[in-house]
């Protein structure tokens, strides 16, 4: 059976049993409590409360829906056989029945379904139920009702009903509270392919459980399981809701391993939905997701030199395959967002790569530098500086990670009220990797630009301050009068003569004292830790043009800065002179 039979089948067999059809709703909630939508169940949560009613909106207390479903909880599974990042889940649902109501009718559907529309031999058929549990683990009961259904009803044999504890016959809540309840899973030669969830049951943010005035049920079956199973292929790759895009991966890129085919497969039909439904890539949240997705696949477009434009070759695909059943993924945008991430990507990976060469060794801090401020994913990292990179560990890797991430949420909620920007050293000011670049490239010239007015002013130019974003550089320094257009002239001269040649940027780290007999300018405003990094634009310390102590982030060489542009200088106050200035492609 193809795909697009088995929803249809599916939806018609519920229709016909008085279940509203309804659509699948976005992957983006509008329960804030989740990220994205994980489970079919999530946007009828207020029918299971009763704080809505079903009767009312759809005209039933039942309904049946195909819904897109996203799970980040399996993201690092994905390349072998069976898991996913996105998928779709059919699903029936059943709202305010009264005591344990619907258990029945919820099963023997099912069972019906399976057997009589999809043509499953029942002997192929096994299930589990609840064996309840006592407090203080919950005190839910064993769920009885469930087995005399399976076993009196449909005439299961005993045998092929196991009972099971909390952590397996026990469903939900998606978030942090919710709609949960005791399951019965169904079993198709040992896979499981359907769970069928009560819901009596509210959990608490603390985990307590409240009894439902009313009872409903929630079913559950992942779509791509069971269309593998029913096209008679173990892979859910293999099946024909993914077959046209693994083809075109194959003949893009022949020399690739099932493995990185199917993670290829994946992430872009994920990102495609994701986008379809108005997820941007940015790093935070969802956005930060299909970040994460799309990265991974451009890291092994450069990792294994994959020519082809896989970007348009997915959305055109997907648009094909999926079009007629969300007809979302038909917009003209869904490109356009992805390859904007893929010119954001190539621009900070290519700035990334080039610090690479300036470590003898890689630590797990270092490598997640280079991935926060560049973008460069570990796979490419450890491909790209093998040496460096040998003693390398991927778990100390995800662990700086996710301490970032904690520290980060913290302290730009503190600061910016939620809203999150990528970098902020107090001088430097980027939220994403685009402004990134802009700054990085800013933040070298300001360097420059300090250099090239005590070469042209005297040393009595000295920093006061500055403040660079995306779109500028705001140098203040002291100096007792106006410049001259010709001494401004001077300045933009010479910085954009150090630019052309190309000089190499570096630092080294040393105690301050030693930092200060270098003759590296430092900021007097600015207490500085006991041992500092100068930066040094040229081949050595000792001959360099510039040398400012400094935390980074600067470009490896200074052609990348682009022409340098003065735009403008004005007073600030008394001996304090301001200049604003631009670099090429900033505009
Ligand atoms: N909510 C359950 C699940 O996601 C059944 O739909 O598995």
């Amino acid at each position: 059976m193809q795909s697009e039979e088995i929803r249809k089948s599916f939806l018609e067999f519920f229709r016909t049993r008085g279940h509203a059809v309804v659509p699948s709703s976005s992957l983006v909630p509008d329960d804030p409590s989740v990220l994205l939508t994980t489970a079919g169940m999530q946007q009828f949560k207020r029918y299971f409360t009763g704080e809505m009613d079903a009767k009312k909106d759809y005209g039933s207390a039942s309904v049946v829906s195909v819904q897109k479903c996203f799970r980040t909880s399996d993201i690092d599974e994905v390349g072998d056989k069976t898991h996913l990042t996105f998928f779709e889940m059919l699903g029936n649902f059943s709202f305010g029945l009264s005591g344990q109501g619907g258990k029945k009718e919820a099963i023997q559907y099912a069972h019906q379904y399976l057997t009589e529309i999809l043509g499953i031999n029942p002997e192929r058929i096994t299930v589990t139920v609840f064996a309840g549990d006592n407090p203080p683990a919950g005190g839910v009961p064993y769920d009885s009702e469930s087995f005399d259904v399976w076993h009196k009803d449909i005439g299961l044999a005993a045998d092929k009903i196991s009972k099971h504890d909390r952590k397996d016959n026990f469903w939900g809540p998606t978030g942090n509270e919710g709609p949960c309840g005791p399951t019965t899973e169904i079993y198709v030669d040992g896979v499981e392919v359907w769970n069928l969830v009560f819901n009596q049951y509210y959990q608490q943010k603390d985990k307590t459980l409240e009894k439902l005035k009313t009872s409903g049920v929630d079913t559950g079956m992942g779509f791509e399981r069971l269309t593998a199973m029913l096209q008679g292929v173990e892979d859910v790759f293999a099946t024909d809701l993914f077959e046209p895009l693994i083809k075109k991966i194959n003949e893009t890129a022949p020399h690739l391993k099932d493995r990185e085919v199917r993670i290829i497969a994946d992430h872009l039909r994920s990102s495609v939905f994701l986008a379809a439904d108005g997820v941007r890539p940015s790093n935070k949240e969802a956005g930060y997701i299909l970040r994460r997705l799309l990265r991974r696949v451009l890291a092994y477009q450069v990792l294994y030199d994959i020519h082809g434009d896989i970007l348009a070759d997915a959305a055109k695909i997907v648009k094909e395959k999926f079009g007629a059943f969300y007809p979302e993924v038909a917009n003209p945008e869904i490109l356009e967002v992805l390859e904007s991430e893929r010119d954001k990507f190539q621009r900070a990976i290519a700035l990334g790569i080039k610090e690479l060469p300036k470590y003898k060794t890689l630590t797990a801090k270092d490598a997640f530098y280079l991935y926060e401020t560049f973008g460069l994913p570990w796979e490419l990292i450890a491909e790209l500086a093998p040496a460096a990179a040998k003693n390398l560990v991927r778990k100390d890797f995800e662990e700086e990670f996710s301490k970032h991430q904690e520290i980060s949420r913290a302290g730009v909620e503190k600061k910016f009220g939620g809203h999150g920007l990528l970098l902020d050293t107090g001088e430097l000011k980027a939220k994403d990797e685009n402004e990134l670049n802009k700054v990085v490239r800013l933040h070298t010239a300001t360097h420059l630009l300090q250099a090239a007015l005590r070469k042209v002013l005297g040393n009595e130019v000295q920093q006061r301050g500055s403040d660079i974003t995306a779109e500028r550089t705001r140098f203040d320094f002291a100096f007792p009068r106006k410049l001259t257009a010709e001494e401004i002239k001077k300045a933009e001269i010479l910085v954009n003569e150090i630019i052309e040649k190309d000089l190499p940027v570096q630092f080294k780290e040393m105690p301050k004292e030693e930092a200060a007999k270098t003759g590296a300018l430092y900021f007097f405003k600015e207490k500085y830790p006991d041992k500092v990094k100068v930066y040094y634009v040229g081949r050595s310390l000792g001959d360099a043009f510039s040398k400012e102590f400094c935390g980074g982030p600067h470009v490896s060489n200074t052609l990348v800065i682009g022409k340098f542009k003065i735009a403008k200088e004005e007073a600030v106050g008394s001996g304090v002179r301001r200049i604003r200035a631009t670099v090429g492609g900033i505009e």
